[in-house]
């Protein structure tokens, strides 16, 4: 089987929405889906670019069993790091369960981790769900290290009423 790993193109937009929603639903997390192709557009092709992407294509004689192309794919973003520099963060490798244990998913993080070094970068972020041990072992395969259990770093989210109350503290 034969795939490229290329940056996404207008074009792929459909496509990339579709594993977003497949890649939610592998974490039963479906409904958290909030993003839409129109906001992907603004904000992965506008003027000031929020993140990039990544997708493995197959050709078209090795189209996936629903008549899919592009088969995996991984958001990543430049973040600064107080104690490292520049560092790029990951999100979201996904590949379909037909092209699995092919290498794509080693290409996607291969691909990024050249995009930031190219970049000056030092460190490439990730997360995984703990019960994630496929990717757990994928990782630490690749040489990477469970910041979690080395330095008990967690992570934190805030959103909704409780970020619009912590906002309107700045004004009062
Ligand atoms: C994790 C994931 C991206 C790996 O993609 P992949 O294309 O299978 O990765 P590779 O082919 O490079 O294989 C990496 C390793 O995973 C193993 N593997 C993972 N899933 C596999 C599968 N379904 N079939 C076969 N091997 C699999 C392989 O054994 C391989 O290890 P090896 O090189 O020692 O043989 C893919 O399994 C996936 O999309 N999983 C669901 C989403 C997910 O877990 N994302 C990551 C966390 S956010």
């Amino acid at each position: 089987m034969s795939y490229v790993v290329r940056p996404w193109a207008l074009r792929d937009l459909k496509d990339v929405m579709r594993l977003i929603r497949e890649a939610a639903t592998f974490h039963k997390a479906l409904d958290q889906v909030k993003t839409t192709p129109e906001a992907l557009r603004e904000d992965g092709f506008g003027t000031d670019p929020k993140f990039g992407c990544l997708v493995a294509e197959v050709p078209p004689d090795q189209r996936s069993k629903d008549g899919h192309t592009i088969v995996g794919y991984q958001f990543h973003y430049f973040r600064y790091c107080t104690w490292a520099g520049r560092i790029i963060f990951g999100e979201d490798l996904y590949v379909m369960p037909e092209f699995r244990g092919k290498g794509i998913g080693t290409s996607l993080l291969s691909q990024v981790a050249k995009l930031m070094l190219d970049h000056g970068g030092k460190q490439f972020r990730f997360m995984s769900a703990n019960w994630n041990h496929p990717a757990t072992a994928l990782y630490k395969k690749l040489g990477a290290v469970d910041v979690t259990a080395s330095d008990n770093w967690v992570i934190w989210h805030i959103e909704g009423q409780a970020v619009q109350e912590m906002a309107q503290r700045a004004t009062q």
